[in-house]
């Protein structure tokens, strides 16, 4: 049974391999890597319906499409990835970007058709579009029964049962996450690396950003819950962790007493059978040398950072909001190149950013090559509602924009292509996923810093730490041989 995740393959956008099997970190791709695989595990007996998800955007939604399996497992669904078989449909939405809204409405009029007759099968959407357009959705989507949003995934299963009982359709929109944050049971998609959310939210302001609008104020969890969560993965067997939040930085300010992402990960890095530990995604301004000296020192965690900076220019910076300038964030490499020297950074940028000048969007274009990233999710500037740039008048045109994103994407291949080729005839530890999406014939893993290797190999491996000889590289991929 294989469930995937389907990302819109938009040709425009690159998306970095990032630490999930399929790989996508926003919501449009390019990344074509291992579609995740339904859990292996035995399906409980009782369990007599059957739930699709469609999941769209980045690792919080997809974790969060794990919890909403769990919680909807208690009621009786199995997960499903066959919708002609579906009791209950639902689309885990994204609000980054206009592209992966407008899919929302594409698949929802696509799944009204294929239910037309079967009244009994219900469709609920949940993720950002919902937290934003609440009951609008019913009145777009006519055959919507159920909207939820992304403060109370919790209540999913009630949410179902009172929909199926009363005939009726069913809203809940809640503006903020429980004072006490639930901890829900989760089907997990991979049974070789996991995601656990740290922290939810983000309090930052950028001035293009619908994500502090649809995800609220920073939350984040307890140290202890954490620490479990992760026990209960290393004893089923789970070698990679990566800790998720929008700011993942920012982890533990809010908590009493305070602390901070390196103490979190010094305090998890040492259970036992967790071999390696990531983090996404962060705010360069967070960053502080604590987090690098903890990555420095704990032995399973990993040498991989993704440091979003968004442009390469200081007055487009100041325009964002972001609270740094480019000589900052220079120096913030500089400091994890010095005590992390194989480190592999990686970032996101956005390509005509309103008012962004030829000049200024070269800038970004000069950084890249500057920095020699490992990897970048680049995006056109979209305008999202609550936002503030998007009714600024200097809006670039859709043209322009796309062409300054293909030439930005062709400094990011070369820049990608270049640290690739850096690990020629080394000997890399890969974590292996599984049978490679292109060819069966080969096996597919990550690198400690992140990156995608093919090589030839027993099925066996799968699930384990093996090493393997690099001998070729492309912007986007390795290939090697077991070592
Ligand atoms: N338009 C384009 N890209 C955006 N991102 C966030 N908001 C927008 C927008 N309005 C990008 C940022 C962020 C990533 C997750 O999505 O680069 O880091
Ligand atoms: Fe998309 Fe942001 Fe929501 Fe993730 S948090 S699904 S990137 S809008």
């Amino acid at each position: 049974m294989s469930q995937t995740f389907t990302d819109d393959k938009s040709t425009a956008e690159l998306t970095i391999p990032v630490a999930s099997a399929d790989a996508c970190c926003a919501e449009e791709t390019s990344c074509t890597e291992p579609s995740v695989v339904l859990s292996t595990k035995p399906v409980p007996s009782n369990l007599d319906k059957h739930v699709y998800i469609e999941t769209f955007g980045c690792q919080m939604n997809k974790s969060d499409s794990e919890h909403m399996f769990g919680l909807l497992e208690e009621i009786g669904y199995a997960a499903t990835d066959d919708l002609k078989i579906a009791d209950l449909m639902i689309l885990n939405t994204c609000a980054i970007r206009g592209g992966a809204e407008d899919k929302v409405y594409s698949y929802l009029g696509h799944w009204r058709k294929i239910t037309r007759d079967r009244p009994d099968t219900l469709i609920a959407v949940g993720g950002c579009v919902a937290q934003d357009e609440g009951e609008n959705l019913f009145e777009r989507s006519p055959a919507v029964d159920i909207v939820f949003g992304t403060h109370n995934l919790h209540r999913l299963p009630d949410l179902v049962l009172q929909a199926r009982n009363t005939g009726k359709r069913v809203v809940e929109i809640i503006q903020e996450l429980p004072e006490d944050l639930p901890e829900t049971p989760v089907i997990r998609m991979n049974d070789t690396t996991a995601w656990v959310s740290i922290i939810y939210g983000c309090d930052y302001n950028c001035t293009y950003c619908i994500v502090p609008y649809v995800r609220g104020r920073e939350k984040s969890r307890s140290p202890e819950s954490i620490a479990r969560e992760m026990e209960e993965l290393a004893a089923s067997g789970y070698k990679e962790v990566t800790l998720l939040g929008q700011n993942v930085t920012a982890y533990g300010h809010d908590l009493d007493p305070q602390i901070h992402l390196g103490d979190l990960i010094r305090q998890v890095g040492g259970i036992s059978g967790i071999k390696r530990i990531r983090f996404l995604t962060g705010h360069p301004r967070d960053l502080n040398p604590e987090i690098i000296d903890a990555v420095a020192e704990v032995d399973s965690a990993c040498e991989y950072f993704h440091l979003p900076i968004q442009a390469g220019d200081d007055r487009t910076l100041r325009r964002m909001a972001r609270g740094y300038k480019v000589d900052f964030y220079k120096r913030i490499v500089d400091q994890i190149r010095t005590r992390i020297p194989d480190a592999a950074i990686t970032s996101d940028i956005i390509a005509g950013f309103p008012g962004e000048t030829e000049e200024e969007f070269l800038n970004s274009v000069r950084l890249v090559e500057e920095i020699g990233f490992d990897a970048c999710n680049t995006a056109a500037y979209s305008p999202r509602n609550h936002t503030p740039s998007a009714n600024w008048p200097d809006q670039i045109p859709h043209e322009v924009k796309q062409e300054r994103l293909r030439f930005l994407n062709m400094a990011v291949s070369e820049s990608s292509h270049k640290c690739n080729q850096k690990l020629l005839n080394t000997v890399q530890e890969l974590l292996v996923e599984g049978r490679s999406t292109r060819n069966p014939e080969r096996l597919t893993g990550r690198t400690r810093t992140n990156k995608l290797v093919n090589f030839a190999g027993d099925e066996k491996l799968i699930g384990q730490l093996v090493n393997v000889k690099i001998q070729s590289a492309n912007p986007w991929a390795l290939r090697g041989e077991l070592a």
